[in-house]
C-alpha cells in the first residue's frame, strides 16, 4: 500500500518518534545517507509562494543522493490551462517517486493522494494543515527541551489561518501534560473544530487570552506566527490586525530562562531582529531540523532502510 503524508496524525505516536529517531541519526552521520536514495526522483508540486518548504525538500533528496524537479506556481504549470489537481497527480506520477505539494486549496494534496501511484506528502494545503512543519517543529521541540510531555507552549499571531499552528496543536495533544495558551486578537483565534474536537475533544488544559506579556511568564516554548496576509478577505482586516503582537528583547524579559522561541518562518515583524541574538531564539534552529526531518520523511515512505 502507498503512504502519503496529508494530516500529522498519520502517524502514531510511535511511527513519529521512530522518523525523530532517524532525523537525529541523520544529524550525527550525514555521511552515511548520501546515496541511500540514488536514482530516486522528488517532485516539488508547489501553487503557493514558498522558500523553506520547497527548498528543504530539494536539499532534503539531494543529500540522500536522489534528484529533483517541480514547478513553484501554479501559472508555471498547466494548472493555468485549467488542467485539475487529480489530473496533474496521474501525470506526476509517471515521472517521479515521490511528490510534495502545497496548494492553496485545502484538501488538494488529499485529491492528489487518491489517484496518485507515488506517495504524495501536504506541504501545506490553504489555511488547513501543514503537517512537514510540525515534524519540523517536533524535532526541534525534542531536540531542544529533550521531550515532547510535560510542557506548556504558548501559539501567538493568526491562530485561525495559522496552518502550522493547526497542525502542530493536533500533533501535540497526543503528549502526556501538554497544556496550551491560545494567544491572539478575538477576530484571529483558532477555529472552532481545533478548540472543541482537538482541545476540549482530549481533556486538554487551555486557555485563549489577549495579553502576551501576561502568558509568556508561563511558557516552555512560544510558538510566535505571522498574520496570513493572503488569506484575508479584504486588506483593512489585515492592516489592523498585523501589528497585534511583536516580540522583543524587552519583551524577553518576562519569559523564563529556558524558554525557546519558535517561528516556522517567515517572518514579516512579530519578532524583532533584535531577539535573533537572544540564546533562546530557536526559529533559525528550526529551519535546520527541517532538512535532518524531511531526510527521514522521503525515506520512511519510500520504505527505504537505515544504513548500517
Ligand atoms: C508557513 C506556511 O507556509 O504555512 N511557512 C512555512 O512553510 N515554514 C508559515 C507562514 O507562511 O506563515
Amino acid at each position: 500500500m502507498i503512504r502519503h503524508l496529508l494530516n500529522p496524525l498519520d502517524f502514531s505516536v510511535e511511527e513519529i518518534d521512530a522518523l525523530l529517531d532517524l532525523s537525529d541519526d541523520i544529524q550525527k552521520r550525514p555521511e552515511a545517507y548520501a546515496h541511500v536514495c540514488d536514482g530516486k526522483k522528488l517532485a516539488t508540486c508547489f501553487y503557493e509562494p514558498s522558500t523553506r518548504t520547497r527548498l528543504s525538500f530539494e536539499s532534503a533528496m539531494l543529500r540522500l543522493g536522489g534528484s529533483i524537479m517541480g514547478f513553484q506556481s501554479a501559472n508555471s504549470s498547466s494548472a493555468a490551462k485549467g488542467e485539475s489537481v487529480a489530473d496533474t497527480s496521474r501525470v506526476i506520477s509517471c515521472y517521479a517517486d515521490i511528490m510534495a505539494m502545497r496548494h492553496p486549496k485545502e484538501g488538494a494534496p488529499l485529491v492528489a493522494s487518491r489517484v496518485a501511484t507515488i506517495p504524495v506528502i501536504n506541504a501545506g494545503d490553504g489555511g488547513h494543515q501543514h503537517p512537514t512543519q510540525t515534524l519540523t517543529d517536533l524535532l526541534t521541540i525534542r531536540s531542544l527541551k529533550g521531550r515532547l510531555d510535560d510542557l506548556t507552549i504558548g501559539f501567538c499571531g493568526d491562530l485561525k489561518f495559522g496552518r502550522t499552528v493547526h497542525s502542530l496543536i493536533e500533533a501535540m495533544v497526543r503528549y502526556p501534560n501538554v497544556r496550551i495558551i491560545l494567544i491572539s486578537p478575538q477576530e484571529l483565534k483558532v477555529p472552532s473544530y481545533i478548540r472543541e474536537d482537538v482541545l476540549r475533544g482530549n481533556n486538554i488544559p487551555f486557555e485563549e487570552v489577549n495579553s502576551l506579556d501576561d502568558a509568556l511568564p508561563k511558557l516552555d516554548i512560544l510558538y510566535m506566527t505571522r498574520v496570513q496576509k493572503e488569506r484575508f478577505f479584504n486588506e483593512e482586516d489585515y492592516i489592523r490586525l498585523k501589528d497585534s503582537y511583536i516580540l522583543t528583547s524587552e519583551k524577553m524579559k518576562l519569559a523564563k530562562k529556558d524558554m525557546w522561541v519558535l517561528h516556522p518562518l517567515p517572518r514579516v515583524n512579530e519578532i524583532s531582529v533584535e531577539v535573533d541574538d537572544d540564546p533562546r531564539a530557536g526559529y533559525f534552529k528550526q529551519v535546520q531540523y527541517g532538512v535532518y526531518v524531511r531526510m527521514a520523511l522521503i525515506m520512511t515512505l519510500l520504505g527505504v532502510k537505515k544504513p548500517c
